[in-house]
């Protein structure tokens, strides 16, 4: 019998794939995948440290293991990702019975960890379900930003670009195995580059490949958002017309002393030339930066509204050991929280709007099941008639319930 692999993710889409990457080395090591941690025999956990709540999580969750691994003989604890990486092997005395600690930076050399530890022998096991429509590929790791706030810069490192010829292969090889969708990955996504190319000619390039028939990307950076971006994605329509872009904030003084190298004024520029040409635009805002004042907070009231966001995830500023701006003497929690409320109540409407806009508009969805599919500008529809899983479909949106649009065909 093969040994059974569960698998807990935490964060972004970042972890998402390399917790697929990570489940490859196991599977050709014996193992097949559960989604039932009672019947698993080594649990992979792979964690998130961007604000204390997502490292809370993880390390509670890996309390919890201690049990599940007294249970039966044989099991194993592998902790992976960014809060592997923050804390390191000084995990190990606070949690003795983890079997193995693998960072986020560690993640190139995964396979060697492996066979370092003596756990794991290469053997055929089970394979990687084909899931979903979409393939992911990461093009580049690490940040170069420092934004103050911010812990990534110090756990995943500087800026590390895969070469374009490996990420064609990749693409391409994910095409083949019938994902038409590729999603490009990366922390700062569009900062990739190499010698002579920009992150806009890569996805010119991946685009082209065979059987690909949409691109998307995250989590790009408004800094990167060039006019040979704009202009090389008015001439694709492979290319999604949704991105997720992180205004964190809607204040200038804020921007600056959160070291995001744009002011309100040019991030409104951006985010007017990108729906000038049909783009959907969803952002990450975070309240109670420490010198965040009510004046401040309002200016992101007022940004959410100017810019017509499709979605907006707002947090709590949470302090991260290291940073800048932990330094920096925090607002009271109560401020905090009503700041959080009153965002949260602003952006509750946004979806509701932004699927509301799009009927008696033409939509072309690429389908995830017979009668659902997301379309360009990441908007899910449902259809009357069924298609095959995978192509795309031209239609026009005839109503809306906030969630879901309603086609005609
Ligand atoms: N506190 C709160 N939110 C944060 N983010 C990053 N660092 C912090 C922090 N210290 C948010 C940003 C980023 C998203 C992934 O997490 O909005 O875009
Ligand atoms: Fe963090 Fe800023 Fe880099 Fe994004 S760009 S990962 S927020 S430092």
């Amino acid at each position: 019998m093969t040994k059974k692999l569960f698998i807990q993710t935490y964060g972004c889409q970042m972890n998402l794939a390399d917790s697929e990457e990570m489940a490859a080395h196991l599977l050709s090591r014996g193992y097949s995948l559960t989604e039932n941690l009672d019947e698993a025999d080594l649990a992979l956990v792979n964690t998130c440290t961007v604000r204390d709540h997502a490292e809370h999580r993880a390390l509670s969750f890996l309390g919890r293991l201690r049990q599940w691994k007294r249970e039966k003989d044989g099991r194993h604890i592998l902790f992976a990702g960014c809060a592997a990486q923050r804390l390191g092997e000084k995990l190990k005395k606070t949690f003795p019975y983890l079997d193995l600690v693998s960072g986020a930076r560690d993640i190139d050399h995964f396979a060697d960890l492996l066979d370092k530890s003596g756990l794991f022998s290469l053997q055929h096991g089970g394979d990687l379900p084909a899931k979903g429509v979409t393939g992911y590929v990461t093009i580049m790791r690490g940040c170069d930003f420092a934004c103050t706030y911010c812990i990534v810069p110090s756990v995943r490192g500087p800026v590390h670009c895969l070469p374009s010829k490996d990420i064609c292969a990749r693409a391409a090889q994910k095409a083949k195995e019938g994902f038409p969708e590729i999603m490009l990955l990366g922390q700062t996504v569009n900062a990739w580059k190499e010698e002579g190319k920009t992150f806009a000619d890569l996805l010119n390039e991946v685009s082209a490949l065979p059987g690909v028939q949409r691109v998307r990307f995250v989590s790009p950076h408004p800094a990167f958002i060039t006019p040979q971006f704009l202009q090389v994605v008015e001439n694709n329509p492979k290319i999604a017309r949704h991105i997720h872009l992180p205004a964190q904030s809607g204040s200038t003084k804020v921007l600056q002393e959160m070291k995001r190298g744009y002011t309100r004024e040019i991030l409104l520029e951006k985010i007017r030339a990108l729906k000038a040409r049909g783009f959907a635009i969803s952002t990450d805002l975070i309240v109670g930066f420490p010198t965040e004042t009510q004046e401040d907070f309002e200016q992101t009231l007022t940004l959410v509204e100017e810019a017509g966001f499709s979605a907006a995830y707002c947090f709590k500023y949470s302090p991260r050991l290291g940073t800048p701006a932990a330094q920096m003497p925090l607002l009271r929690e109560k401020v905090l929280e009503e700041r959080l409320d009153i965002l949260l109540n602003k952006v509750r409407g946004l979806a509701d709007d932004a699927y509301a806009a799009h009927v008696g508009k033409e939509i072309e969805i690429l389908m995830e099941s017979p009668h659902k599919g997301r379309s360009s500008d990441n908007f899910w529809a449902q259809t009357k008639k069924s298609y095959t899983i995978g192509t795309i479909v031209k239609t026009v949106a005839e109503a809306s319930d906030g969630t879901l649009l309603f086609t005609r065909d």
